[in-house]
């Protein structure tokens, strides 16, 4: 006799019975950019399908997030205007302070609402933190105003704030800030992992990055699984509600680890790369864009992600309904 394991496989019934990783709506958080200024949706180009929202199609897009029963949106603001200090990003005017109240008057309590509590949309020079007078990025000078940032977003509505500059004791300045704020319900995802990634490439175009140069002082070395466990630990220990692994698809050993040391859930993020990648392919009739976007997302859940971060997530959670 010899074993035969394909019986589990005989029809479409059979393995949907015994497949051991569902992909639901509700798992999946839309990425989302909104221009200040905008009047009409400008597409991104390196990002076919993706557009920076206006304020009203920005609203409209988490509208039909509810509807297609997706489980949250995050925010990232384009600026008319930066500054040194990214005062963009913690002035109650500033666009995404702005359009996280529009969103979440749009949809109250029925989509988590989250915003990037980060610099480097709001800053000249690009970088997610302040410079010293030799042009490092300044880590305790930086919490400061993370601190503030976390606390304006807190008071236009975010349910969830995701620090994702990498600052050294980010999230406990961003708890103590907003639970001396009394924000003490706002949830902190921390992007624990986040890698200095070439993934990302896409991305800065969407936010018409200013950065030259790289993240190298605070992102974390490709090379690294190790400092990853170190990071979760350290984020825990300073109250982090979620922790985040970021990209993904390249990283999916470290989403596993995560989720094997975390005591609370496991986010990850597939990136602007991870999304124009499989487009670009499935534009040239390479892959299949549908298959290849939802095999994507499943492996990523198998590695033992909970919640799942994706530019598919409306599209997905449609092929899904
Ligand atoms: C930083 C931030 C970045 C991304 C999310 N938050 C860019 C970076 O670190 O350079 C990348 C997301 C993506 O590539 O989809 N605010």
């Amino acid at each position: 006799m010899i074993e035969r394991p394909r019986r589990l496989r005989q029809n479409p019934a059979l393995r949907a019975l015994v497949a051991e990783t569902r992909l639901h709506p509700k798992d999946l958080v839309l990425p989302a950019f909104v221009a200040e200024g905008a009047d009409s949706p400008r597409p991104i180009q390196s990002m076919p399908g993706v557009v920076q929202h206006t304020l009203d199609t920005l609203a409209a897009e988490a509208r039909r997030a509810v509807d297609l029963g997706v489980g949250g949106i995050m925010l990232f603001g384009v600026p008319t205007t930066k500054d040194a200090r990214g005062s963009g990003g913690t002035e109650p005017s500033g666009i995404l302070n702005v359009a996280l109240e529009r969103v979440r008057a749009e949809v109250g309590d029925d989509l988590v609402v989250m915003a990037d509590t980060c610099l480097d949309e709001f800053t000249d020079h690009g970088h997610c933190g302040v410079l010293d007078d030799r042009g490092r990025v300044d880590n305790d000078a930086t919490l400061e105003i993370y601190g503030e940032m976390a606390v304006a977003q807190a008071r236009a509505g975010a349910h969830v704030v995701g620090p994702s500059g990498m600052m050294d004791g980010q999230v406990a300045a961003i708890r103590e800030a907003l639970d001396d704020a009394g924000f003490t319900d706002t949830v902190v995802l921390a992007y624990a992992a986040k890698y200095a990634s070439a993934f990302y490439g896409p991305f800065r175009d969407a936010v018409q990055s200013s950065l030259e140069g790289d993240r190298r002082t605070y992102q974390q070395d490709p090379a690294n699984i190790v400092e990853s466990l170190r990071e979760i630990d350290l984020d825990l220990a300073e109250g982090a509600d979620l922790v985040m692994v970021k990209p993904a698809m390249a990283y999916l050993d470290v989403v596993s680890a995560a989720a094997e040391r975390s005591s609370v859930p496991v986010a990850a993020y597939q990136v602007s790369g991870e999304y124009s990648m499989i487009s670009a392919a499935a534009a040239n009739g390479w892959i299949d864009r549908r298959a290849a976007a939802l095999e994507s997302l499943l492996s990523i859940r198998r590695a033992g992600a909970h919640v799942v971060l994706t530019y598919f997530a409306l599209e997905a959670a449609d092929w899904l309904g």
